[in-house]
């Protein structure tokens, strides 16, 4: 199951915590402002991230691929005060509406917003973290997963999106470069013996690793 029809959807969220008004906000303005909203991850997947950092309780975090910061949102609201999120977008046009949507929700004063291209600012970033969101160019995520892995920490989670592609990873017939790269990304997590992962069916796949 790569993708849940509408009617799922709308159950799974009925019977997942609300997302914060802040987000619900958020969601509309991307809706009417951005050229491809679906790009935002949603509220099941946001919540999944923030409890996520509820458990680990990171002290530094790495985003790859902010948009206009509905993740960087949830793992802000769900990590503890101190955390630090470094997070990159390439787009720089979103840097308004992520200032002002991060602000909203409270949480600005978390939030470390590196414009540019990742497979550039990753190298330049002098931290190590506990916690990665990958979720940038899909053509991209061998390169992202040859940088980030290096920079978290023994026992620090990375999370993927998307790695199922609409289940087009599974589908012989699709040889398009963003599907060549999630199989050659999952490929590669699968044959890491550095990490423990588990690939889950949630919305369009999401490869959650452990590093040892
Ligand atoms: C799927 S969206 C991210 C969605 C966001 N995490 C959310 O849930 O709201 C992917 C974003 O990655 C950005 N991006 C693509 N390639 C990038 C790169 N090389 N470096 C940084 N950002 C990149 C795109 O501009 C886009 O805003």
């Amino acid at each position: 199951m790569a993708k849940v029809d509408n009617d799922m959807e709308e159950y799974l969220s009925r019977h997942t915590s609300p997302m914060a008004d802040t987000l619900m906000e958020l969601t509309r303005f991307t809706y009417l402002s951005t050229c491809n909203p679906r790009m935002i991850s949603g509220p099941i997947q946001g919540k999944f991230l923030q409890l996520l950092c509820n458990i680990s309780r990171p002290n530094r975090i790495l985003e790859v691929g902010t948009f206009t910061g509905y993740t960087s949102i949830c793992m802000a609201l769900g990590s503890p005060p101190h955390t630090v999120i470094d997070t990159i977008e390439v787009n720089d046009e979103l840097e308004e509406t992520i200032q002002t949507y991060t602000s909203m929700a409270g949480v600005d004063s978390k939030i470390r917003l590196h414009l540019g291209d990742a497979c550039q600012i990753i190298p330049t970033l002098d931290y190590t973290y506990d916690f990665a969101y990958i979720d940038g160019d899909k053509r991209e995520y061998p390169e992202y997963y040859k940088l980030v892995l290096p920079k978290v920490n023994s026992g620090g989670l990375i999370i993927a999106d998307n790695v199922l592609w609409g289940g087009k990873v599974v589908d012989a017939s699709e040889n398009d470069e963003h599907t060549k790269a999630l199989r050659a990304f999952n490929t590669m997590v699968q044959n890491d013996m550095g990490v423990e992962n588990v690939l889950l069916p949630l919305r369009d796949g999401i490869m959650l690793i452990y590093k040892l």
